[in-house]
C-alpha cells in the first residue's frame, strides 16, 4: 500500500491493536482507582489511541488536549516547540500523558517537564507503540502497548508527512530490495 512516495505494508492488525489496549486500559483502571486522574493526549498522532483507551476507563476521570509539534518526515528532528492549549491546572492531579508513539521519548520527556511546573501528584505516560532501541535511558514509559523496532510506521492516528492517520491498522515501512 502506498502513502504518497512510499510503500508500507501491514504490522499491527486493528483487533491485535484493539485487544492490547483494551488490557492496558484495565491496568489504568486498576492502579488509578480513587486518583481522578487527567488524561493530557498530544495531538495530533494520540487522538485515536486516546479514544480507544479513553472509552474503556471506568473510573472518574478527566480528558483534555494539547499539541506539540517535533517530528517532520520520517526522521524525528529533536526540536520541542511549546505547549499549546492546557486549558486547566495540573496542580494536585495525577496526570496521565497519551501519546501514539514514543521514538527518542524526548516529546513526552519535555511535556512531562512542563507539566512537572505546576506540581501534579504525579506524571504517568502511556504510549501505543515504543521503539526502545531509540528510548533515551532517561525516560520511562508506564504503560506502553507494544515495543517495536526502529521502523518507521504508520496508521491509526500515526502519519506520514500528514497521511495515514485514518487507517484502522498500523503499517510499517517496506524496506524494498
Ligand atoms: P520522539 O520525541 O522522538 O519520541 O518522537 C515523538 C513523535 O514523533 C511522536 O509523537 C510521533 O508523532 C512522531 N513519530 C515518531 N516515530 C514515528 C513513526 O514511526 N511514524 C510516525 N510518527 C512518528
Ligand atoms: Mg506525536
Amino acid at each position: 500500500m502506498f502513502i504518497r512516495d512510499k510503500e508500507f505494508e501491514l504490522y499491527l492488525s486493528e483487533e491485535i491493536i484493539q485487544q492490547k489496549i483494551n488490557s492496558v486500559a484495565g491496568l489504568l483502571n486498576q492502579q488509578l482507582k480513587g486518583k481522578d486522574p487527567l488524561f493530557l493526549v498530544l495531538l495530533n498522532g494520540a487522538f485515536m489511541y486516546a479514544a480507544d483507551l479513553f472509552k474503556r476507563i471506568d473510573i472518574p476521570a478527566e480528558i483534555s488536549f494539547v499539541k506539540v509539534s517535533s517530528y517532520h518526515g520520517t526522521s524525528s528532528t529533536g526540536k520541542i516547540s511549546d505547549l499549546i492549549g492546557l486549558d486547566r491546572s495540573v496542580n494536585g492531579r495525577t496526570v496521565v500523558l497519551v501519546d501514539d508513539i514514543a521514538d527518542t521519548g524526548l516529546t513526552l520527556m519535555h511535556v512531562r517537564e512542563m507539566i512537572l511546573q505546576d506540581n501534579p501528584v504525579d506524571v504517568l505516560t502511556t504510549t501505543l507503540l515504543v521503539k526502545h532501541n531509540k528510548l533515551q535511558n532517561r525516560i520511562k514509559i508506564d504503560f506502553e502497548c507494544f515495543s517495536i523496532p526502529d521502523d518507521f510506521v504508520v496508521g491509526y492516528g500515526l502519519d506520514y508527512d500528514g497521511y495515514g492517520r485514518n487507517l484502522k491498522d498500523i503499517y510499517k515501512l517496506k524496506i524494498s530490495g
